[in-house]
Parts: C-alpha cells; sequence; structure tokens
C-alpha cells in the first residue's frame, strides 16, 4: 500500500489531495500549521477509508518545521512513495509594498521547504521508485511580483528533476492550477469577485487534483489542468511578456 505525505493538508488543494488518495487506500502523513484540521481530515480519513493517518504540525517557513518534516521522509524504515509539496500563499501586495520578513517567509514555503523536501524523499526514493508533485500555478509562465517567480522556479526545476531522477525511478511534476476554489485567495483577504476574473475560468480543486495524479502517474513532468488554462499557457510562449505581464495583473492564482 502506497504512503504520501502532503504539505498544506489542512485546506483546498491538499485537503483535496489527501481524500482522493485516502480513496486509493493509500496512508497518508498530513502537514500543516492548523493542527486542529489536520486532526479532524485525518480521523475522518481513518473512519471513511480504513487508511494509516499521522499528523505532522510544522510550519514550513521555519527551518525546525522543514527540517521535522524533511526527517520523516529520509526515514528509510518508513518509507514515503509519493510527496506532494503544496503548502502555500499569496501576498495582498505588490513586491515594494509588502513587508519584506513576509516576502522571505513566502520564499521559504514556496521554494526553499520544497527544495529540503524534494532533496529528503529522493534519499529513499533512489532506487526504489516514487513520485513527487510540486504544486506550482499558471502564474509560473509569466511574470508577476515573487510569486511568479517562485513557482517559475518550481517548473523549471520539476523540469530537470523528471529527467535526471527517471533513472532512478522517481518522477517530479509541477502541477500548475489556473484559479481554483479554495482558501487561497480568501486567506489574502480577497472574495471570489474582488479578482476580476470570469467564472469560467475558476477551477474546481477535485478536477485539479485528479488532473495532477494522473499526469504524474503518466510521468510528465508538467501538468495544466483543463484545455482552457492549456491554451492560455500555449498563448504565453507566443505572446510578448509586456502583453501577459499586464494581463496577470488583474489576478492572482
Ligand atoms: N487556489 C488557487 O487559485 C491556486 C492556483 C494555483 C496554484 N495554487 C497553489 O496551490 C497550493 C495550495 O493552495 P490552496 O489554493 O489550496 O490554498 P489554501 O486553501 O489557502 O491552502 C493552503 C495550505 O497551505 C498551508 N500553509 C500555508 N502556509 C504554511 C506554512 N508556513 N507551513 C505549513 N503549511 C502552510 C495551509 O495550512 P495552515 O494554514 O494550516 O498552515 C493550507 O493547508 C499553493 O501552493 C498555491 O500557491 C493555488
Amino acid at each position: 500500500m502506497p504512503t504520501a505525505l502532503i504539505t498544506g493538508a489542512s485546506a483546498g488543494l491538499g485537503a483535496e489531495f489527501a481524500r482522493q488518495l485516502a480513496r486509493r487506500r493509500a496512508d497518508l502523513i498530513l502537514v500543516a500549521r492548523s493542527a486542529d484540521a489536520l486532526e479532524a481530515l485525518a480521523a475522518e480519513l481513518r473512519s471513511a477509508h480504513g487508511v494509516a493517518v499521522e499528523v505532522l504540525t510544522a510550519d514550513l517557513a521555519e527551518e525546525a518545521g522543514a527540517e521535522l518534516v524533511a526527517a520523516r521522509l529520509r526515514d528509510g524504515a518508513d518509507p514515503i512513495d509519493l510527496l506532494v509539496n503544496n503548502a502555500g500563499f499569496g501576498l495582498p501586495l505588490q513586491f515594494a509594498d509588502n513587508d519584506i520578513d513576509d516576502e522571505v517567509r513566502h520564499l521559504r514555503v514556496h521554494v526553499e521547504a520544497s527544495m529540503r523536501l524534494m532533496h529528503a524523499a529522493l534519499q529513499t526514493m533512489r532506487g526504489r521508485g516514487g513520485r513527487i508533485i510540486n504544486v506550482a500555478s499558471v502564474a509560473g509562465f509569466i511574470s508577476r511580483s515573487t510569486y511568479s517567480a517562485c513557482k517559475s522556479w518550481l517548473i523549471g526545476f520539476s523540469r530537470w528533476a523528471n529527467v535526471e531522477y527517471a533513472r532512478d525511478g522517481v518522477s517530479v511534476t509541477a502541477l500548475c492550477p489556473g484559479f481554483t476554489h479554495t482558501s487561497f485567495h480568501e486567506r489574502m483577504g480577497l472574495a471570489v469577485g474582488d479578482e476580476g476574473v470570469p467564472t469560467l475560468m475558476w477551477l474546481n480543486a477535485a478536477d485539479v487534483v485528479r488532473a495532477g495524479l494522473r499526469d504524474a502517474a503518466l510521468g510528465r513532468a508538467v501538468s495544466v489542468p483543463s484545455l482552457r488554462y492549456k491554451a492560455l499557457v500555449a498563448l504565453t510562449k507566443v505572446l510578448p511578456s509586456s502583453l501577459t505581464a499586464g494581463v496577470a495583473r488583474r489576478g492572482r492564482v
């Protein structure tokens, strides 16, 4: 029976990964800061699917929190088959207007923690095989403040790692959703309508996670859920970056 470790499992896409994987009979390790939300989800999944669920309460912006999770991933006696680097948050203002300490925490959660956890996971996955899903964003294909830069790092690194570690039986997939109904925008203090994004462009978390799990199983380096966002990403490759940056100003994804 496979075991999956999911960061940011207390809400949104992470909780949806946990639900879909539990339905597939995977044992789980759930990571986030909100212990109560994680324990409630763990109890629900144990009782509904009979799977084993561990809870690791950790702040991934702190070195001690990231190391706690990394140590679990390095444990060869009880190895992890799937790592989902999903934890993340957005900042409400543009770079120069945000508190620099908030920007540093943002970089640590999206990039540093993901890198540390991938490094730890590879210690036991190489040779025995495994899967890593890095939740990036379509924002990683355009220019928009540090969020896009972080997601772009995840996409670029996943592309390389997916080729490099394929020979060790490990796939690395950057999952790149567009606007998705979760608590992400609300946590930034925005209501759905505030983003000025047409209803048609909103995805639901279940579809995004299903597409990510399918593309990871196929060994794809990049997964863009839905045809409309695939078309948009194709456009970013041909349109001038000044135009895509202008469009990107409309919303955060
Ligand atoms: N929703 C979208 O439109 C969208 C689009 C593209 C990409 N994404 C990406 O999808 C991922 C998941 O976001 P979501 O939409 O599901 O948002 P969400 O509903 O707000 O969930 C975010 C999760 O990340 C966890 N988290 C945040 N900061 C953390 C920290 N310092 N340490 C540990 N865990 C932390 C939160 O848990 P705690 O608060 O309990 O710690 C929560 O479980 C993010 O990487 C986001 O960038 C989202």
